[in-house]
């Protein structure tokens, strides 16, 4: 089953309440780090781990991120006509990286939500699961990569996660885990837990692989404040049943799904940049 694993859910229908007004028609997810959207590099890190089989669950208003991976005929028509072979080949590269499939959440009734929006597509395998508006940026082997190894080792659920500073656990879900050998066993998860009720200062930062069991789970699963389906709970479940483990994501991560994160990852993407990086630092240098 381990070897099969090729099918991954990009969660897209969420509203980007923290993001407003740039996402009230533009999609969080086509935000661009210099010169690429985010899903990019989701979709990038994704196929770097051999996960080829996309789905991208969307709503209302996302129809931009469908073109982004769609063929441009008249755009690269005129790229190939003008002779910027650079440019057309960047343009059509994008439209044929993956095969994306796309499935509408009608209503944003949650992540867990939206991930059971893509349970018929995924079927009885193991698949992953990217929150592309969390961008993790790794020397090495990509956070999927990561995750997709002790999949491989195990056969098991598997949970991306960061140690984040104690007065910011309140933002994430965040995890309680016990060493088994050299990996980390998780026994339960809370989601945006108080101060001092967090079991510990590790966080879900937006990258799963899980077995098809999470389905069942997140059927079964109660709609909270709102109607929302939280992946969370399901989560809890499932580790009651069988293992789930945790991978200490190595890498740079930005929460690019809010303004500072998004400015942060823009610098650092920026100033690493051959064209720009180096007018961006005596820029920078000269407004600080
Ligand atoms: P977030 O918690 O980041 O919510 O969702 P959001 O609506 O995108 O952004 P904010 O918090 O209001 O600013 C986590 C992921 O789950 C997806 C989002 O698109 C994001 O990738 N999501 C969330 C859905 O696909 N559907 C939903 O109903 C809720």
């Amino acid at each position: 089953m381990t070897q099969l694993l090729r099918k991954i859910i990009f969660p897209t229908a969420g509203m980007g309440t923290r993001f407003l007004p740039a996402t009230k028609a533009t999609p969080k997810e086509m935000l661009t780090i210099v010169d690429k959207p985010l899903i990019q590099y989701g979709v990038e890190e994704a196929l770097d781990a051999g996960m080829d089989e996309i789905v991208m669950v969307t709503g209302r208003g996302k129809r931009a991120i469908e073109d982004h991976f769609d063929i441009s005929a008249e755009l690269e028509a005129n790229l190939h006509a003008a002779g910027k072979d650079e440019l057309y080949q960047t343009v059509s590269r994008v439209a044929r990286m993956a095969d994306v499939a796309y499935i509408r959440q009608k209503q944003p009734l949650g992540l867990g939500h939206a991930v059971l929006c893509a349970a018929a597509w995924v079927g009885d395998e193991c698949f992953g699961i990217s929150l592309a508006d969390e961008l993790i940026l790794s020397n090495d082997d990509g956070a999927m990569q990561q995750l997709r190894a002790v999949h491989e080792q195990t056969g098991a659920s598997v949970i991306g996660l960061a140690c984040v500073p104690k007065d910011e656990v309140n933002r994430y879900g965040i995890v309680k885990a016990s060493h088994e050998g050299d990996l980390l066993r998780l026994q339960a998860m809370v989601e945006k837990p108080a101060v001092d009720d967090a079991p510990s200062d590790m966080a879900m930062i937006g990258r799963y692989i899980f077995t098809p069991r999470l389905f069942d789970l997140l059927r079964e699963a109660k709609p909270s404040v709102g109607g929302e389906i939280q992946l969370t709970d399901a989560i809890c479940k499932l580790a009651q049943e069988e293992p789930v483990y945790g991978v200490l994501i190595e890498g740079e991560r930005f929460d690019a799904g809010n303004p500072y994160g998004f400015l942060l990852a823009n610098a650092k993407l920026g100033l690493q940049h051959p064209d720009y990086g180096d007018a961006l630092r005596t820029a920078l240098k000269s407004l600080v």
